[in-house]
């Protein structure tokens, strides 16, 4: 008879989805992750695998969430809509809170609280700051600054979506729902910004093209 490792493995090579770990396979799991997080102390682990890559990504967004608050005063001093204003400084707040919430995760994992870079997030806010050089003093300053911050803001969801995904592999219970809290404020901010720029902000922006086809 095959075993669930088997299973697992052979279900994988041939395309198929493997069957979910249960309650008590993923409880395993995240004995192991304790257990191994304390022996990496001692001695260097051979083989990576989901538990690394987890850490590798909470390190990852923890580089991340420090760079967009340094970043994000740039952004609230261009912005003209009271509104977006709001939303960027209540943001700004929630990124503060979500540092703190990557710091209790790391402690959770008995790890230090260290940023790896990240070059994907330095590319992005180096695009949203040169971008904001080109339109800032335009009638399409404010589309432009919610151009940029929907990219951060997609950028994270898709990294804490896939944190979210190793946690609950792991059986990491604890950690998931952190993360499912940060998860919820980032797609809630992205919200909030679809919604200004398609409620108004895009529609002034389009200011000129109006003007420009009236005048053609
Ligand atoms: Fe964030
Ligand atoms: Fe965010």
């Amino acid at each position: 008879m095959a075993t669930q490792s088997t299973t697992r493995k052979s279900a994988r090579s041939e395309g198929r989805s493997a069957p979910k770990a249960s309650r008590e396979q993923r409880s395993k799991r995240s004995q192991a992750v304790a257990k191994k997080s304390a022996a990496d102390a001692q001695r260097a682990r051979p083989q990576k695998s989901l538990s690394d890559l987890l850490e590798h990504a909470l390190k990852d967004m923890y580089y991340a969430e420090k760079k967009i608050y340094r970043a994000l005063p740039k952004m609230i001093r261009k912005a003209d809509h009271p509104e977006l204003k709001q939303a960027l400084e209540d943001h700004r707040a929630e990124t503060e809170g979500q540092i703190q919430t990557l710091e209790t995760v790391f402690e959770i994992l008995g790890k230090r609280a260290r940023g790896e870079k990240c070059e994907a997030i330095d590319g992005i806010i180096e695009e949203g700051e040169s971008l904001l050089e080109d339109f800032g003093d335009s009638v399409a300053s404010d589309a432009a600054i919610i151009f940029s911050c929907q990219a951060v803001e997609h950028y994270e969801i898709t990294r804490y979506g896939s944190i979210r995904a190793f946690a609950e592999e792991l059986g990491l219970d604890e950690i998931r729902d952190h993360i499912d809290s940060i998860l919820e404020q980032e797609k809630a901010a992205d919200g909030k910004l679809n919604g200004l720029a398609e409620g108004s902000i895009n529609d002034a922006a389009a200011e000129y093209d109006a003007a420009d086809e009236a005048a053609a």
